[in-house]
């Protein structure tokens, strides 16, 4: 416990950025850490600096009974790692489809690792509906939808207010606790970001729980495949990571408790 899904109705706007480095940062205070990647992408370990040709993982290996325990990396960061796993197109449909037959196969192990009370999950998840998000929200202490500072960012608002969220019926009215958003490449010199940043602020209230600047250095990290806080500490990106894991850990639950109410409570 607990359980921090990172989702977005939109893809490429720095899910696994955030997920990654949201991660590392709130590993820095000195929590224990595991982050799931959920998306057959398998980019989540680019960030922890797990060389490209290892393709072992978790979820690519659920068709063939993986066990979750096995299947964990640990990272230079301190955070725990479960990859994906690098698998074909063909394989990633027999996972989905394992998982629409066999919803247990994640459920299971998430509920083993949500039984550590010291053990805070981070989970990566695709763009989009998918099922593994539809399987783990109602699990979720926290589920943080990442938008972008922009026209789409702001059309995608009412979606998920209205709890028509990614079009899944299992999150129509989430308690606001548990559902917050997230700006990400806000860039304060460009008019239309600025505008949109204030207005989402405005708008959203504290259920806009951060904001992360479009900066280079982000981009940078990856592309060396080590984490923000390492790579360009100094940055404004870095600060607004900072400040958001600090309201990351305060959205979240300080003790273990039980999550069968889920969304309901
Ligand atoms: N704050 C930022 N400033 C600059 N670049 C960023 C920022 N956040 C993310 N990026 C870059 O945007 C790209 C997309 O980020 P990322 O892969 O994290 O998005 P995603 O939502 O996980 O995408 P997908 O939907 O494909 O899973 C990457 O190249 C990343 O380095
Ligand atoms: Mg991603």
């Amino acid at each position: 416990m607990p359980l921090l899904c990172i989702a977005s109705p939109k893809g490429g706007v720095g899910k696994t950025t955030l997920a990654a480095n949201l991660a590392d940062a709130l590993r820095r205070q000195g929590r224990r850490l595991l982050a799931i990647d959920l998306d057959p992408q398998n980019a989540l370990r680019l960030h922890f600096g797990v060389p490209l040709e290892e393709r072992a993982g978790f979820l690519a290996g659920l068709p063939r009974g993986i066990a979750w325990r096995d299947a964990i990396r640990r990272t230079p960061s301190g955070v725990a790692l479960l990859p994906f796993g690098t698998i074909a197109a063909a394989e990633a449909l027999a996972v989905t489809a394992a998982l629409e037959a066999s919803p247990a196969l994640l459920t299971g192990p998430v509920r083993e690792m949500l039984a550590d009370p010291a053990l805070l999950v981070v989970a990566d998840l695709p763009p989009g509906p998918s099922r593994a998000l539809e399987l783990l929200a109602p699990l979720a202490s926290l589920v943080l939808v990442v938008l972008l500072a922009d026209a789409q960012g702001v059309a995608l608002v009412p979606e998920i207010e209205s709890g028509r969220f990614l079009g899944l019926g299992g999150l129509a009215g989430p308690a606001p606790s548990r559902l917050r958003l997230v700006l990400n490449q806000v860039d304060q010199e460009a008019r239309l970001s600025r505008t949109v940043a204030a207005a989402m602020a405005r708008h959203l209230g504290p259920r806009l729980l951060g904001a992360l600047a479009r900066e280079e250095v982000v981009a940078e990290a990856l592309a060396e495949q080590r984490l923000l806080l390492d790579s360009a500490p100094a940055s404004q990106a870095a600060q607004d990571l900072r400040d958001l894991a600090q309201d990351v850990a305060a959205a979240l639950p300080r003790v273990a408790e039980p999550v069968a109410a889920g969304w309901a409570r």
